[in-house]
């Protein structure tokens, strides 16, 4: 038996129960690891309200890191007594054990903590697909101006850091001074309060009217209009989330006149399919970490047993960079 969280029914963090469950024995394809923390993520939040639609019972988490109990048949990359970590499908990563694919779980080098593995797995392999594998025609160059939506976020300090080591020009929003400032220190070139600033204003100023080459939106229904105002001709919309809603139905002839956009709607799962691109995101992932490139900063700690907690504060926009829950 062990400790895990799940849901009956779609809706608000009272619908979440700290459950016993059994834990079997791994397949063909699969493993059983023992987790030393997990990692919040918003997309726990979607899965939890049923703005993504999962089968109930559900239980919830996505990123973990732990040790490695048993291995079932054809797995070859990891062993038993092996560090791990994972960003993952199936849900499921908010327990104190699980049997999960093996494909998608990655070890993790030993300069690498449990906890930081535990918080950057989904945030950080996000970032490196966005800013390595989500480019407008020609690419991206050092020098060239990107927009980066909530940028003191999980997601966003690792991306404000990827982008400052490539030398690109990552102008971050964020919705407070003190998040402006954190995304300033993390390697924001520029940074945009867009609770009182008129980014749209800003990101034309900063650039001489030229614009950005892409604008990585994970905010979604409050900034997707206006972010396509921010791109310069031929630029890229990478839509990539929607923590203030989802994205209103739009007509792609809109999208000419602003300058032949491109626009798209990008999730980590398409990259993260096979155990071979896993496993590249991963390596450059663990590269920027212990190299002390990207720094996993993790400003919320909750135990599992105050989870629902840990979603009101995030949701409340009350966190920056990342949270885990600890066991
Ligand atoms: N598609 C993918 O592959 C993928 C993968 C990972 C994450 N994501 C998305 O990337 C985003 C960041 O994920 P994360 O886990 O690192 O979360 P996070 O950025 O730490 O938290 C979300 C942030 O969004 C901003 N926000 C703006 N409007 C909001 C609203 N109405 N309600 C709540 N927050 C709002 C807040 O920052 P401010 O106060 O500064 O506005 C908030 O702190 C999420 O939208 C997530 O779904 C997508």
């Amino acid at each position: 038996m062990t400790l895990a969280v799940r849901i009956d029914q779609h809706g608000g963090p009272e619908e979440i129960k700290l459950v016993d469950v059994t834990v079997g024995e791994p397949g063909p394809g699969e493993i059983r690891i023992r987790h030393k923390a997990v990692g919040l993520n918003f997309i726990d939040v979607y899965q939890r309200s049923g703005l993504y639609q999962l089968p109930m019972p559900l239980q919830l988490g996505m990123e973990a890191s732990g040790v490695i109990e048993a291995v079932g048949a054809g797995v070859t990359h990891l062993k038993v007594g092996d560090r791990a970590a994972y960003a993952s499908q199936p849900p499921g990563s908010y327990c104190e054990v699980r049997v999960m694919p093996a494909k998608c779980v990655c070890r993790l080098p030993d300069a690498i903590s449990f906890e930081t593995g535990a918080a950057m797995m989904l945030k950080g392999l996000t970032a490196q697909y966005l800013l390595r594998r989500t480019l407008p025609q020609g690419g991206l160059k050092a020098g060239d101006h990107v927009l980066f939506h909530a940028a003191a976020g999980g997601v966003g300090l690792i991306a404000c850091q990827w982008a400052h080591a490539l030398g690109l020009q990552l102008i971050g929003t964020a919705g407070s001074d003190e998040k402006c400032a954190l995304a300033k220190a993390h390697g924001a070139a520029h940074v945009i309060n867009y609770a009182k600033e008129d980014f749209v204003a800003r990101v034309k100023e900063i650039t001489g009217g030229k614009g950005v080459k892409v604008v990585y939106d994970s905010v979604g229904k409050d900034t997707f209009d206006r972010s396509l105002d921010c791109l310069s001709p031929f630029g890229l919309m990478a839509s990539f989330g929607n923590a203030s809603g989802p994205v209103a139905p739009f007509s792609p002839g809109i999208l000419g006149p602003k300058g032949s956009l491109y626009v798209t709607r990008q999730t980590l799962f398409t990259h993260i399919t096979t155990r071979e691109s896993t496993q590249e995101m991963a390596d450059e992932l663990f590269e920027m970490v212990t190299s002390g490139k990207v720094k996993i900063r993790i400003d919320q700690r909750f135990a599992l047993a105050d989870v629902a907690e840990a979603h009101r504060t995030l949701e409340a926009r009350k966190t920056t960079g990342c949270t885990i829950l600890t066991l």
